[in-house]
């Protein structure tokens, strides 16, 4: 791997780091306390490239590679971790899934709107009865001509509130398990779709995540999203990158609150030095810097590996789990760095610690990330690699 950057990486991941500071800092704890979502910030990262930033051009986007945009997931997510979310969803589910496997029309129709921040995206998947289970869906397609029938509820939505297209998994054949699940397009300004109970969260709460329904909502036959049956394997390719963007987000979680805790350290004094220089947090310092390069390396190696058109699977789990975990740790050490301090609202430490929870649950759990690098790890086995 080469670890320079190209000048186009750096002018991307300085243009994010730019923006963050300028446009979303001064709001990121006012939204945190009324969770508020922020369409204006929203809609200008969209005008900036940073809502489709690895889509084609010619479809509105920005044209980049994995590596400028885990840069700028990660810089936006130092500031607001809810802008990163909303970021990281609607590039990585949506864009990239609808620009993979998306006709010419689906790419001129839907892509060109949700990269260039005139509409927002969302991916629906889980089911209050299918979270890890992911294939044990109930939301029902049922084909009647040149339409499907969508019927049922899909649960945890990112963005289900807000956004304007929804790449939506069904059931267009129950005995088939998961070879009878299609994927769609989804608009959700026609009849049929609802936006249901919208979750109160511990954190991220600028974004919007919400339970939506489906009541004879009718979906032309021209925006089902691959072909029948191939909708599982489609949402597990999407989600392959879309950890990429999360591990992206929890380094920038953890990065912010290690950057704060190495000048809060420095400048608070206790038994007449800075309390950086007294070991116990010296080496909580160092090893939230170790974790956090490590989590960077992963994070990269993921996203050049998606670079170069290697499947992904394992790498992206083995980022988004180290950097998840690393994100709770490192933020639970900065409370404890900070001490009472930490724990107050008058500083974004707490929201850190909150906001990088939710890296270990959404995308699949650290428990299915480490079911999924052990499977691959099996396949290697089994190819003689190992
Ligand atoms: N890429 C391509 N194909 C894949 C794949 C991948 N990464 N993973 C699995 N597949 C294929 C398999 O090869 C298999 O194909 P065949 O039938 O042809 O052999 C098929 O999919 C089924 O695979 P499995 O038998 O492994 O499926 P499983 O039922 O055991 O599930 C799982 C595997 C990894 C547990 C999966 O269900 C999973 O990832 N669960 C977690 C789901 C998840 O992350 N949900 C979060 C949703 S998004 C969200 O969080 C909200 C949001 O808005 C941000």
């Amino acid at each position: 791997m080469d670890f320079e950057f190209t000048e186009e990486q750096k002018m991307i991941q300085e243009l994010a780091r730019e923006f963050a500071e300028r446009e979303i800092a001064p709001i990121a704890a006012k939204l945190d306390e009324t969770g508020e979502f922020p369409h204006e910030t929203v809609k200008k990262m969209g005008e900036l490239g940073l809502m489709g930033l690895q889509v084609a051009p010619e479809y509105g986007g920005a044209g980049a590679d994995p590596i400028s945009y885990v840069l700028a997931v990660k810089e936006i997510s130092k500031v607001d971790a809810s802008h990163g979310v909303i970021m990281s969803v609607n590039n990585s589910l949506v864009c990239y899934g609808i620009e993979t496997f998306g006709t010419e029309e689906q790419k001129k129709k839907f892509l060109t709107p949700l990269a260039s921040g005139q509409a927002l995206g969302a991916y629906a998947l889980t089911e209050p009865q299918a979270g890890s289970d992911a294939s044990n869906l109930r939301c029902s397609a049922k084909r009647e001509g040149d339409v499907y029938i969508i019927n049922g509820t899909k649960a945890w939505v990112t963005s289900g509130p807000v956004a304007d297209y929804i790449i939506l998994f069904a059931v267009t054949d129950p005995s088939k398990g998961h070879k009878g699940i299609t994927a769609f397009i989804i608009d959700t300004h026609q009849p049929g779709f609802k936006v249901g109970k919208i979750e109160p969260k511990l954190g991220i709460r600028a974004s919007h995540t919400s339970e939506i329904h489906f009541e004879n909502y009718r979906v032309p036959v021209e925006n089902r999203l691959g072909e029948e049956g191939q909708g599982f394997k489609i949402a597990m390719t999407i989600l392959d990158m879309g950890r990429i963007g999360i591990a992206a987000q929890a380094w920038g979680i953890a990065e912010a609150a290690y950057e704060a805790s190495v000048r809060y350290a420095t400048q608070r004094e206790a038994f007449g030095q800075p309390i950086f220089y007294h070991e116990a947090i010296m080496f909580m310092i160092a090893d939230m810097a170790t974790r956090i390069e490590a989590t960077k390396l992963l994070t990269l190696q993921a996203a050049y590996k998606k670079m170069k058109g290697e499947r992904v699977t394992k790498y992206s789990s083995m980022a988004k789990v180290f950097a998840a975990e690393t994100a709770m740790w490192v933020t639970t050490k900065a409370i404890q760095v900070h001490g009472g301090m930490g724990y107050s609202k008058e500083l974004p430490i707490e929201r850190y610690f909150r906001d990088a929870k939710i890296t270990e649950i959404y995308e699949g759990t650290s428990e299915i990330q480490r079911l999924v690098i052990g499977r691959q790890i099996l396949k290697e086995l089994e190819a003689g690699l190992i």
